[in-house]
């Protein structure tokens, strides 16, 4: 395994007015077997994979200036939407100190972060694997403009990935275009706990590149319970370790499902995977219940679509009311109906957002 702490990554007399600038959008991703359980530094009770999204994503700009002046501090201001943020601004910072050891140059600098999303703040949807992963990959950015030592595309995405990872756990994944899996698996030799790896061409049947996740709004209200107060949970639950066998036995049996293109058992799969991890919140101390009426009425119509219609489609739900409903793209004109006449009005205002599977995060500038 690379070890990332590299105290020689720091600039001589070439920092004296060192400036520029660096921008990434980085999409979200949505979880079909859910990392819900962690230990040490954000690694894995068991291993995950998820689609990468395309429609909501994070757009970053890092703008770097050398200090006049040295000092151990780190210095940035963050604009979100435009607006100074101190609350994600002193989030930031902190993350920045954690990544000292592994980019020592950071305190060489002083930055202005400016950041926004594609999707409305409040639509419930977490931007937290977006925002990190965008920040992650401007970082490593920074580190190959300044030091020259990210030119393998496959080291720099293994960097930005477990960079990400330091963040928040889920934005390891979203590095890679169509689909990641993060943490050990032994479908997978290359898997690891430390950063994500996509699934190449043998690994991902093309009926998944560009499947469909509509995102029907429940409630745009923020969580109930933060998603670390959330992996915590699982420290003292009662299901803990069959979970987590659970969890190691999904991988197995959707790896092969989505490498063969076979749509009902990858079905069957994420939706046991979401009520599962609803289900482990619900029996957790204390208890939660992130579900609303509303959730479960749509997954029932889903399932009784889905009966009547014969068609694909299946729901996964990520830590709150907002049901993801996802399928092959040659159905879109059936499904759309079925949401526009059924799901709409069970949405808050009506609403749900059109996303896909694509293709991973993009350097703007
Ligand atoms: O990355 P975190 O700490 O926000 O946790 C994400 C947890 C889930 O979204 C519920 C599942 C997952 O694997 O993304």
């Amino acid at each position: 395994m690379t070890n990332y702490i590299n105290n020689r990554l720091i600039l001589g007399a070439e920092l004296e007015g060192c400036e520029g600038q660096i921008a990434w959008r980085s999409p979200s991703n949505i979880a079909l077997i859910k990392y819900w359980g962690k230990f040490g530094k954000q690694l894995p009770r068991n291993p995950s994979v998820s689609f990468t999204l395309t429609n909501a994503f994070t757009d970053t700009l890092i703008e770097y200036n050398a200090k006049a002046i040295a000092s151990e501090d780190i210095r940035l201001e963050l604009y979100f939407n435009k607006e100074r943020n101190e609350t994600f601004e002193s989030r930031v910072v902190k993350y920045f100190e954690e990544l000292t050891p592994i980019f020592p140059f950071i305190k060489q600098f002083e930055f202005k972060i400016r950041t926004g999303n594609s999707f409305p703040h409040s639509a419930g949807i977490a931007s937290s694997a977006s925002s990190m992963s965008s920040l992650a990959l401007g970082l490593c950015t920074l580190e190959h403009k300044l030091f020259g030592t990210l030119g393998d595309d496959s080291e720099f995405e293994k960097k930005a990935s477990y960079v990400a990872r330091l963040g928040s756990g889920s934005a390891c994944r979203s590095i890679y275009s169509h689909a990641a899996v993060w943490g050990k698996t032994p479908s997978l030799p290359e898997s690891n706990d430390e950063y994500a790896i996509p699934l190449n061409d043998e690994q991902l049947h093309p009926i998944f590149k560009d499947f469909l996740d509509d995102i029907l709004i429940v409630s745009s209200q923020s969580k109930k319970v933060s998603s670390t107060a959330g992996h915590s949970l699982m420290e003292n639950h009662s299901f803990a370790a069959a979970r987590y066998d659970q969890a190691k036995q999904n991988m197995t049996v959707i790896l092969e499902a989505l490498s063969k293109g076979d749509i009902e058992t990858f079905g069957r799969i994420v939706e046991e995977e979401a009520l599962t991890l609803h289900a482990l919140m619900m029996s957790s101390r204390p208890s939660y219940l992130l579900l609303e009426p509303n959730s479960l009425a749509i997954v029932e119509k889903i399932r009784t679509f889905r009966m009547e219609s014969g068609l694909p489609v299946y729901f996964t739900i990520d830590a709150g009311p907002n049901i993801h409903l996802l399928y092959p793209m040659e159905h879109v004109v059936e499904v759309r109906q079925f949401i526009t006449e059924q799901l709409s009005p069970l949405c808050e205002d009506g609403k749900f957002l059109d996303d896909h599977v694509g293709e991973g995060p993009e350097e703007l500038i």
